[in-house]
């Protein structure tokens, strides 16, 4: 398994009283090749899941092994190093560093990676800004692009690494019926050239292209709705 959950809760204390639970005794598991997509509405534990599944923030309790190693013993660096050599990550916010173009925000995950250079990085995010469409755009900055442009930047910057898995909160959200349709074929390129993908989205029209979809309630993850691809 690439990625798997063992009986996981997290827990925020807001005070004393009131404690949040976004994400309730999960059991799941990804495996290479997988296409997972986890549905559900606002704040049910989508992004708090995605988090976990990346180590970007610690289970209250439960397992979760990431490429069959207990993030529990790992120490935050570890988890980051691991993260940038396997994992590409689509977050749902905006992510991209307003100074720096294009092609600057799609090469930057190499300065930290051991085993590419930044010129070659920089190379490879000319590629994959090719890949997405938006090899005449280079230069510009995020504030220069359109919504659609810059999450189609953040998927090039989430490959740059060659990861196994990408992780993706929301890579549609905000986008128009076309762009949505753009990004989602991409993203099934992306599948077909061997990467497994885990995907959270609000959209259930988007579940057709997924190998597994799986729903979230209040933080509990509810039986797979479907485990083949229908179609795409
Ligand atoms: N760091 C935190 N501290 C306290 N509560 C948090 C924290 N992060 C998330 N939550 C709460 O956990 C719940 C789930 O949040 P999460 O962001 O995972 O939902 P979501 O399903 O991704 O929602 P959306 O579809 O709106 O993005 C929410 O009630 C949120 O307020
Ligand atoms: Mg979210």
């Amino acid at each position: 398994m690439l990625i798997s959950f063992n009986d996981v809760t997290k827990q925020y204390n807001l005070d004393e009283e009131k404690i949040i639970t976004p994400v309730n005794r999960v059991n799941l598991a990804i495996a290479g090749g997988d296409f997972t997509i986890i549905t559900g509405r606002s704040g049910s534990g989508k992004t708090t899941l995605l988090n976990l599944a990346a180590g970007l923030v610690r289970p209250t309790t439960g397992r979760i092994l990431i490429g069959g190693v207990d993030i529990k013993n790992m120490s935050d660096k570890g988890i980051s190093l691991m993260r940038n050599r396997t994992m590409g990550f689509i977050f749902q916010y905006p992510s991209l560093i307003p100074s720096l173009n294009a092609v600057e925000n799609v090469a930057l995950p190499c300065i930290f990676h051991k085993y590419s250079t930044y010129s070659d990085g920089y190379k490879r995010a000319v590629s994959l800004l090719q890949t997405v469409g938006l090899l005449d755009r280079l230069e510009a900055r995020p504030k220069q692009l359109s919504a659609g442009q810059q999450r189609r930047v953040v998927i090039a910057r989430s490959l740059i690494n060659n990861p196994t898995i990408l992780l993706a909160d929301e890579p549609t959200s905000d986008l128009d019926e076309c762009t949505e349709r753009e990004i989602m074929d991409l993203l099934l390129k992306i599948h077909t050239s061997g990467t497994t993908i885990l995907m959270v989205t609000h959209s259930l029209e988007l579940t057709a292209c997924a190998t597994s979809v799986f729903r979230m309630e209040n933080g509990v993850l509810e039986g797979s709705i479907r485990s083949h691809q229908h179609f795409c």
